[in-house]
């Protein structure tokens, strides 16, 4: 009897030892919950369980991926009837479905995390990793070497495959298109490498320049990825059941794949997690995504008079300042009715 309580203590320090906290504590809500999905990799005891128990470090680095992904989604959708919420039930309503939403929110987890991965061993935060120093074949021109700090999105890579694609050990329908788009969140980072150089020699002659491999810019990932959002392709199960095929032309490794039509977001609704686009600020003059007309459904808008203080009148004071007076001005701000 003794002996099964001691079992049952050690279970339960075990526990409490491995239950992951975000040392940044900032609660603000972001798509991933790792310490849930650290949680549910206890069972299978795969890759996942391994980077959750030992590798807090990498943890910390995922955590920041997935709220780097977060802020990214929602600049990319803010004048879209969808806006990329964070709102817990919609969330889990669009991640239970198959849409393009869900397509797009799975690549961009998956391209934030691979981005802060790399940017991890970069910047020297994880010890598992360096600077990518492996030896490139040297370019043609020969004016310059390799060198600096290159990203080494290799491993980053690897990390955020194993952290998000473990976990799905059945291969059905739903795990391709899910993979599809995780591993197209990737390419978009790792095919889109660039060159970075710097300039040495005798008073910025630039007689030598060393370059290295570095990430796009994370604003750059999520504009490719809503441009594949937009093009997105839908697919259905090929014969052999282990593939997806397109519907209409074929897809690639880039594009982004979904098997159900999305919900209407115009209105409120339960069921598909949409918030409807009642009250969401709109642009009057334009005739585009973000006018009244197509962001609010043609249901037609209200207005509200803005007052901003602003610096106005300024003038050069001797010597030698800028004065400026404070006006107020008015902004006539447009909102869905
Ligand atoms: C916490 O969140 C707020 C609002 O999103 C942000 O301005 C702030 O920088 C965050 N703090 C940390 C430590 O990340
Ligand atoms: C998204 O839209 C909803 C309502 O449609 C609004 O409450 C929310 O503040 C918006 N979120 C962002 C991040 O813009
Ligand atoms: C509203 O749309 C017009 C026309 O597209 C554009 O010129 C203007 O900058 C937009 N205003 C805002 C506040 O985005």
């Amino acid at each position: 009897m003794q002996k099964i309580w001691i079992y049952i203590m050690i279970a339960a320090m075990i526990d409490c030892y491995e239950v992951w906290t975000p040392e940044n504590t900032n609660a603000s809500l972001h798509f991933l919950d790792i310490k849930r999905t650290c949680r549910k990799a206890r069972q299978s005891k795969g890759k996942l369980w391994k980077i959750c128990r030992k590798e807090h470090k990498i943890l910390e680095e995922i955590n920041k991926g997935s709220q780097l992904a977060t802020k990214e989604c929602q600049y990319q959708f803010r004048h879209r009837k969808w806006n990329c919420t964070t709102q817990r039930k919609s969330l889990r309503r669009v991640l239970l479905t198959d849409t393009r939403e869900t397509a797009f929110v799975n690549a961009i987890v998956s391209a934030g995390i691979t981005t802060a991965i790399t940017h991890g061993c970069t910047s020297g935060n994880l010890v598992q990793c360096t600077c990518d120093s492996k030896k490139k074949v040297l370019s043609h021109a020969e004016d310059w070497e390799w060198g600096g700090c290159a990203d080494n999105i290799q491993f980053g890579y690897r990390k955020s495959k194993q952290f998000l694609d473990s976990p799905h050990r059945r291969k059905d329908f739903r795990t391709l298109v899910l993979f599809h788009n995780y591993e197209a969140g990737r390419q978009a980072i790792k095919k889109y490498m660039r060159l970075e150089c710097k300039c040495h020699g005798l008073s910025g002659s630039c007689s030598l320049r060393t370059c290295w491999h570095k990430m796009p810019p994370f604003r750059e990932v999520g504009a490719r990825l809503l441009d594949h959002y937009d093009g997105s392709f839908k697919v259905i199960p090929g014969n052999d059941g282990k593939s997806i095929i397109s519907e209409a032309k074929p897809h690639t490794k880039e594009n982004l794949v979904y098997s159900e039509n999305s919900p209407d977001f115009c209105v409120a609704n339960k069921k598909t997690g949409s918030l409807g686009t009642v009250g969401r600020s709109c642009n009057a003059t334009s005739r585009g995504i973000d006018g009244c007309e197509l962001l609010c459904c043609s249901r037609g808008h209200h207005t509200k008079v803005d007052r901003v203080k602003k610096n106005c009148k300024c003038r050069f004071s001797w010597c030698c300042e800028v004065v400026c007076d404070t006006c107020v001005a008015k902004i006539i701000k447009s909102y869905c009715k």
